[in-house]
Formats: structure tokens, sequence, C-alpha cells
């Protein structure tokens, strides 16, 4: 099939089986214009949690996928791209967690969205790059072991002086692309455009940008300000909807290297083919569901 023939196959599906599609803001472009929701990790949690449809589609990685699965249990979450992970939340292992836990027995341990469920069923609370400032404040306890991002981390350290963050030593690949020497070319080739990158990227990096914040704060960022130009520190999928927000502006990637292979795994066909037959579905055990499902509740409540 072509791509019109798999759209209209794909929209015929989505009926049949009562689905919607979400989208992360990092997906390629034929899947953006496809789905019915495209954000950021937290509001796309959020819609999982709260779309009363039978089957959700998820166009992401794997534990976007888990998060809807551990917020949604009753509906079937179908995952196109099985094998899209993120190597940032696989820089955390259970083992290695009640390791760090042991070690530091005073300390809330705060996880990332990006961890798999298993991490998250052993962790006080979750955040994602939207509320990590928020949910770190929220926490009673001065001391918080933050897993895995230690750019996150540092992000929070510097937001919340009056805690004790303690950074596990993860980072994305992607972001830590990112160099001080990408910046000054990037700003001497578009001189008074304002910097706009992810809290993933390094301290150095966050350090010279003019606004941090995660994807959904960036385009809404870039929507609200009456600037023409802006360069763009974050993986380049975000480009598509910040050019649909802003058709005025002009967006520049930071660097010609900000790719996430895993988020490019989804396609027309992978997405209709596991809506065809019900494939790539999100399983886990019901006990580490529920586990999982008290550390992300949390930050949904807190988050509001
Ligand atoms: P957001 O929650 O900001 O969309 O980020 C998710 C992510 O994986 C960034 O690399
Ligand atoms: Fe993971 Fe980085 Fe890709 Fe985000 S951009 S999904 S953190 S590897």
């Amino acid at each position: 099939m072509n791509d019109p023939e798999l759209i209209h196959e794909i929209n015929r599906l989505r009926k049949e089986r009562d689905a919607v599609i979400l989208a992360h803001n990092y997906q390629p472009p034929e899947i953006q214009e496809i789905a019915d929701l495209v954000g950021d990790s937290f509001a796309l949690s959020k819609a999982a949690a709260e779309i009363d449809r039978r089957v959700i589609v998820f166009c992401g990685v794997r534990f976007m996928a888990e998060s809807a699965k551990i917020l949604s249990p009753r509906k079937t979450v179908l995952q196109p791209a099985a094998g899209a992970g993120c190597p940032l939340a696989d820089s955390v292992t259970v083992p290695q967690l009640r390791q760090a836990r042991a070690a530091h027995p005073r300390a809330a341990v705060v996880c990332y969205i990006n961890t798999s469920a298993a991490v998250k069923s052993e962790c006080d609370i979750c955040c994602t790059s939207s509320n990590a400032v928020r949910i770190a404040r929220s926490v009673r306890k001065e001391e918080i072991l933050f897993v895995p991002d230690c750019n996150l981390a540092s992000y929070v350290a510097e937001a919340v002086p009056e805690k004790k963050v303690i950074p596990w030593s993860g980072s994305c690949a992607v972001h830590s692309r990112i160099s001080s020497a990408g910046v000054a070319a990037a700003r001497a080739a578009h001189p008074g455009a304002p910097l706009l990158v992810h809290p993933e990227v390094p301290a150095k990096i966050r350090n010279q940008a003019d606004f941090t914040g995660s994807t959904a704060q960036i385009i809404g960022f870039a929507a609200g300000s009456d600037g023409r130009e802006f360069i763009v520190g974050t993986e380049v999928g975000i480009l598509e909807k910040l050019r649909s927000v802003r058709p005025d502006a002009a967006f520049y990637p930071l660097q010609g290297n900000l790719l996430c292979a895993d988020m490019k795994k989804t396609t027309l066909q992978n997405v209709c083919d596991s809506l065809t037959s019900m494939k790539n579905e999100v399983k886990m055990p019901e006990e580490l569901r529920q586990k999982a499902f008290v550390c992300l509740n949390r930050m949904m409540a807190a988050a509001e």
C-alpha cells in the first residue's frame, strides 16, 4: 500500500477498533499528522488516563507506552514500533536502584518518567521534564535521589536549592551531543535568535540558553513569543509542531545531529499493522503495574 492507502486504512481501523493515536513531539512528521494528539510525556500520560477509548496506539518509545498502560490498565495499549526504547531509561536497573536506595536511606527517590515500569515500581514519585521542579519541591524529605538523568537532576538542583539532589549518572545521548562550539556557531549564524533547550542538555549548554523546558513548554514559548527566529536545542522532530504553530517564524536546529533513532522507528506501515492484527500490545504483571501506578499517580496528583 502507498501512504494515502495506508492512511485510509489506519483511519478505517481507528474507528472500527475504537482507537486513539497518541504521538510524541519527536515522532516523524507523517505520524504526527495522523495522530489524534501530539504532545510531551506528561500530556500524553494524562491523555492516556483520561481518553475514553478501548485502544491506545502509542507512537513513541517504550517507557511512554508503558506509562499509558500503567495509568489505564483496562485499555489495550499498542506500541507499533515495539523495539523502540530509550537508552537513558535503560541506564538504571532495579538492582542498581536498590543499592543506591540502601546507600541513601534518608532520601526520597524521584524517577524521571524515562524509566522502566520495574524501576518506577520501586520509586517514591515520578516526574517529567515539565514538572520535575514542582515535584522536587513537593517532596517532604530534604534529600532526593534523582534517577536516571544527571542533567535534569542538575536543572532541578539549581531550581530547588533547599533540597540536596543526589544525581544518577545517566544522560541522553542525543542531548549530550550538543556542544558549546555548536551553540557558538548557531548564535553566529542567527544573531539575536533566542536559544530554546530541553533540560536533558548538559548544564553548560543550559546556562547559555534563553529558555529551558519540556518539548511542550518549548512549543508554548515559541507560540507565545513575538520573535521571528529561534534556535532549537532538542530533537529535530519538534520542528514539525513548532513550524505548524508559528508558520511565520524560522526555527533553526542547534546542530545537524540531534536525531533520536528510537523515536523514528514508528512508520505508517507498523501503525497500520498493529491496528490490523492488534499486535505489539504492552503487557506487564498486575502486581508490578499497581506499584508503578502509585509512583506515577503521585505525580499526576502533584502536577495538577
Ligand atoms: P518531554 O517530556 O519533554 O516531551 O521529553 C521526553 C524525552 O524523551 C526527551 O528526550
Ligand atoms: Fe530517550 Fe533521548 Fe530519545 Fe528522549 S531523545 S527518547 S531521552 S534517547
